[in-house]
């Protein structure tokens, strides 16, 4: 069971602290859709995850992160948002949210939430009015719209492509039924870009910010970070542009000023200032911005005041400071660092790390650089093994190439996958990863060892990746199938008895001897590993180091301490073998874990063990 959380009290705005709960938090990543159906429509929900509470407390997570939760026409799964201050009705209402929340920090339990400021639905408020609006109309510069090239229009305005495949213009009706203007979606066309030069988007999202905050949820994670900003021109790319200022899209200098905005309010909010009625809806609604301006008329006043929930709920000082992580892919680590310097995000995700190999000399690369970049800025690194946008690790590992990117996912589902490989792998790489500085991160089902699951009939796939690559490229199915929990046969208690539809993608025979509750009866299983080094990581002294030191290793061994050297017996070792022979285990006082059994003494290929110093 997780310890309360630490009280975090009030501060000068911008201050470290090295004792933030965000900066060693083992975080959960919980996909709404696929972790627990409460009412039985085969798709999880609200009702579920509050139901699935203890399991979360007692694998001793600090967090949950929550995939999109709002109201959504589900293009992309709830990452095409329409409404982002309510809960779509397939997951329940604002009340279960309110529930859930106050119920997670009883256990001692945060919760981030996913919030999308790239791009809007196509059924947003906002995206509608521009559509019933002329051109160049305050309503359409919330978004891109811009006339077609060619005599009559009919081209793209630029050879943008969507990052889901195809085009990411798509062109509009005109009110008067005229073929029209063409807006941006970098995703589906379901997806329109918001215009971030518009004051309005900035309002807007500063307020969704400010809204959740005020209802107790601890952090942001932000989606599609490095996008948001646009150079005006709107330029065709070449195809050469790296991410930064000179890339019409991606990682342009004017987007951490959104974020330095965005610290500041997470800051108000972490120093207290905020108590119970203070976020009254003359802050959030009507007051300021009235209701026509939020393009959502039903966010009348009355509704979301604090009277009713928001800080109040959840006493004062214990689940205060906030957090934001951003969603950056770049290729560039010092420009990935950017997003974390000061009074900016407080973390971002560790995707360099996510897409190694599983070799000892390049993750001790991307360990070093990743170290090497936020030190100075006095931010923690994240650890990040998979999400619900890429392979499964167990599958990644269990490959004859192990590492991985999202452009060439088609080659790596062409591969052969050793199941058994990839689970010993994927065991000794939670250790390592758990053992590193910073926070880590873990995606639903990894604990019970999941895999991908590559063989969903083409008819039942539902990732708009796959239909918009004309099925070359599989899509994210593989690693969003519904968890299993209990029992031997599908809906393995994901859904419960008697529950009206089957789960919304097929889920494996297999994967019963992967439910949470077979796993719980065996000591041996990949739930009683991640249980006991959660448990380990959060209650020895040595974890809570915010360095490691190497320590010279074999060819294909990684071996590093945490924890002060100066105090005899308070080091640990972690000694990850990834060389295909077994190696000798360094002196020690004992072994507080491994991931697999040692052989004579000695660490196996593929296995990761903790060490206690004498
Ligand atoms: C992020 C999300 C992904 C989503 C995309 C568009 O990459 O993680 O799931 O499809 O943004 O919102």
């Amino acid at each position: 069971m997780p310890s309360a959380p630490a009280p975090s009290g009030p501060r000068r705005p911008g201050s470290p602290r090295p004792d933030s709960w965000w900066r060693s938090a083992a975080i959960y990543q919980l996909y709404v859709r696929s972790f627990a159906d409460g009412d039985g429509d085969g798709i999880g929900d609200l009702a579920g995850a509050r139901a699935r509470l203890p399991h979360l407390a007692e694998l001793g997570i600090d967090a949950i992160w929550f995939n999109p939760w709002y109201p959504s026409p589900m293009a992309d799964a709830g990452y095409d948002i329409s409404d982002y201050r309510s809960i779509d009705p397939v997951f329940g209402t604002l009340a279960d949210a309110d529930a859930l929340i106050a119920e997670a920090h009883a256990h001692g339990i945060r919760i981030i939430i996913d919030v999308v400021p790239n791009h809007g639905s196509d059924r947003h408020p906002w995206f509608t009015a521009a559509l019933a609006a002329a051109p160049g109309s305050a309503a359409r510069a919330r978004f891109w719209f811009r006339p077609g090239r060619g005599a009559a229009g009919e081209l793209p305005p630029n050879n943008w492509q969507s990052i889901f495949g195809g085009p990411a213009w798509t062109r509009v009706t005109e009110a008067d039924g005229s073929p029209g203007e063409w807006y941006l979606h970098l995703f589906a066309p379901e997806q329109p870009d918001f215009n971030w030069d518009s004051p309005d988007v900035r309002r807007e999202f500063e307020d969704v910010l400010r809204f959740w905050f005020a209802r107790g949820v601890d952090g942001i994670r932000i989606d599609s970070a490095a996008l948001l900003c646009k150079d005006a021109a709107l330029p065709d790319v070449t195809g050469a542009e790296q991410p930064g200022p000179a890339h019409p899209y991606t990682d342009r200098d004017e987007v951490h000023a959104v974020y330095q905005s965005w610290r500041a309010i997470a800051d108000d909010y972490g120093a207290g200032e905020h108590g119970a009625g203070e976020h009254g809806d003359g802050e959030h609604g009507d007051g300021e911005h009235g209701d026509g301006e939020h393009g959502a008329g039903e966010h009348g006043a009355g509704e979301h005041g604090d009277g009713e929930h928001g800080d109040g709920e959840h006493g004062d000082g214990e689940h205060r400071e906030r957090m934001l992580i951003g969603e950056v892919w770049l290729p560039d680590p010092a420009r990935l660092a950017r997003y974390v310097g000061p009074g900016e995000l407080n973390t971002v995700f560790n995707f360099p790390y996510l897409n190694c190999p599983w070799d000892a000399a390049e993750l001790r690369r991307v360990i070093d650089e990743t170290l090497a970049l936020n030190a100075p800025l006095g931010a923690p690194a994240t650890w990040v093994l998979s999400n619900h946008d890429v392979d499964r690790v167990v599958s990644r590992y269990g490959r004859p190439d192990t590492s991985f990117s999202l452009e060439r996912r088609p080659y790596f589902h062409g591969l052969p996958v050793d199941l058994a490989l990839g689970t010993r792998r994927a065991r000794a790489a939670a250790l390592l990863t758990m053992a590193l500085p910073g926070s880590v991160y873990i995606y639903q089902g990894e604990e019970t060892g999941l895999w991908e699951v590559q063989d969903i009939p083409d008819e039942l796939r539902q990732d708009p990746i796959w239909d918009r690559t004309g099925g070359a490229d599989p899509g994210r199915d593989g690693c969003r199938v519904p968890l299993p929990w209990s029992g031997t046969e599908p809906p393995f208690g994901f859904s419960p008895a008697g529950a009206a539809a089957a789960p919304w993608l097929p889920q494996p025979k297999e994967w019963r001897e992967l439910t949470v509750a077979a796993e719980s009866a065996d000591g041996d299983s990949m739930l009683s590993l991640y249980r006991e080094a959660l448990r380990i990581r959060r209650s020895v002294p040595a974890f809570a180091a915010t360095s490691l030191s190497w320590r010279p290793a074999p060819d294909g061994v990684l071996a590093f301490d945490r924890g002060a050297e100066h105090v005899p017996g308070s080091t640990v070792r972690c000694v990850a073998n990834l060389s295909a022979v077994p190696v000798e285990l360094p002196p020690h006082a004992a072994v507080l874990l491994a991931s697999g059994p040692l052989d004579d003494g000695a660490l196996p290929p593929d296995t990761t063990a903790w060490l206690q110093a004498h």
